[in-house]
């Protein structure tokens, strides 16, 4: 029976263990090129032992971004700096993936410690116009109304995809992240809270979800079959007026279907209304992910408030996760993977550790 500690193999790839690190936006890029703190950041958690580490949210186009201090994967620069990340990570005996997103809405927008991250006003020269499924502004501090993307801006954002996953492979990334949730590009398209087209991209649940099967399309066609092309999707926002729970089901039996290979199952944020999320419940999307992969037989991973060894663990043997996903646990402890086997009462896998640190833990 597979736990936390058993190695995992999707494709070619194996992972030494079930733990990820969950993609962390640092806002601390320049001109979308990641720098020395990305190395660290993604270094010190392969260092510190998961089994994979996957870069943040990367822009597949300079109006994808989040904020102007996000990382891209449009350029040779980017491209350059990425592969010194993805060296680094390898060396250190984790798997380097990295996600490929596009903002939409969400775009144009400061960083958190700045303003609370709220968007550029239109005119300001830092933002950029922002797009979407439809012209309608996100709410709270993201008060920019988008341009409704056409239908020959949306084959452009489709390749632009594409040639970012190239890039990723370029840069030796082994593991690719679609960033389908958050209420970022492709998951507005999917959900109703924001997407009300009246074309072929918008209204029905074949239409909501052709940009998400497109993109997977586009970037499976060019990604190898030997790699994982994996996708996080936001399945609920927790609220009235959203897609029913089986639309994501269906959505991720089609991506299945069209060469998924993991679906990290997420929030959708496609609201700012928050309020009825389970933030304080531990593993709160686990239950969605365990229905998912029991309904469609894909792999799943799934973040959010795991914290406890013992949960993690029991999630991975009851088979409700193929993948725990951490974000703020690895923040607090970057060798988190190694703490969790000792707590466990596990040997001490000291093969985690790089040979610099292994006698002195
Ligand atoms: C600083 C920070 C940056 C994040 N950036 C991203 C991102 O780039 N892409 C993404 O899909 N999720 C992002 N998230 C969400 C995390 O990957 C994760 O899903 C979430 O924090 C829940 O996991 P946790 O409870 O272990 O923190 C970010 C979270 C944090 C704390």
């Amino acid at each position: 029976m597979a736990d936390l500690f058993s190695s995992f193999g999707l494709k070619s790839v194996s992972l030494r263990n079930r733990i990820a690190m969950s993609p962390m936006c640092q806002y601390s890029a320049i001109d979308g090129v990641p720098g020395d703190w990305h190395l660290m950041n993604l270094g010190a958690r392969a260092a510190g032992g998961v089994g994979l580490a996957i870069g943040e949210a990367t822009a597949v186009s300079p109006e994808g971004r989040i904020t102007p201090g996000c990382t891209g994967l449009w350029n040779d620069a980017q491209t350059e700096a990425w592969a010194r990340i993805a060296r680094f990570v390898a060396a250190q005996g984790a798997v380097p993936g990295i996600q490929i997103a596009h903002a939409g809405r969400k775009g144009a927008a400061r960083p958190p410690w700045e303003d609370g991250g709220a968007q550029y006003e239109p005119g300001d020269a830092r933002g950029w116009q922002t797009v979407g499924p439809t012209a309608a502004a996100f709410g709270g501090n993201l008060t920019r109304v988008p341009r409704a993307l056409t239908e020959a801006d949306i084959v452009r954002v489709r390749a632009d995809f594409a040639a970012a996953a190239r890039r990723a492979l370029a840069a030796g990334f082994q593991w690719l992240v679609l960033h389908f949730a958050h209420g970022y590009l492709a998951q507005s398209f999917f959900s109703p809270l924001s997407n009300r087209r009246t074309d072929r991209y918008g209204g029905s649940f074949e239409n909501r979800a052709r940009f998400l099967e497109e993109t997977l399309a586009a970037v499976r066609a060019v990604w190898p079959e030997r790699l994982p092309l994996t996708a996080r999707l936001g399945v609920t926002d927790f609220v009235a007026g959203e897609q029913p729970f089986e639309e994501s089901l269906e959505l991720v039996r089609r991506l299945k279907a069209g060469g998924l290979d993991l679906v990290d199952v997420s929030i959708g944020f496609n609201t700012a209304d928050r309020s009825a999320t389970p933030w304080q419940q531990p593993a709160f999307m686990a239950p969605y992910a365990a229905r998912i992969r029991a309904a469609t037989g894909l792999p799943t991973a799934a973040s959010w408030n795991i914290r406890d060894p013992a949960v993690a663990d029991e999630l991975v043997r009851t088979g409700q996760l193929d993948l725990v996903m951490l974000a703020k646990s690895l923040i607090d402890d970057p060798h988190w993977a190694y703490h969790a086997a000792r707590s466990l009462g596990r040997e001490a896998p000291k093969a985690w550790l790089s040979r610099q640190y292994a006698s002195g833990l």
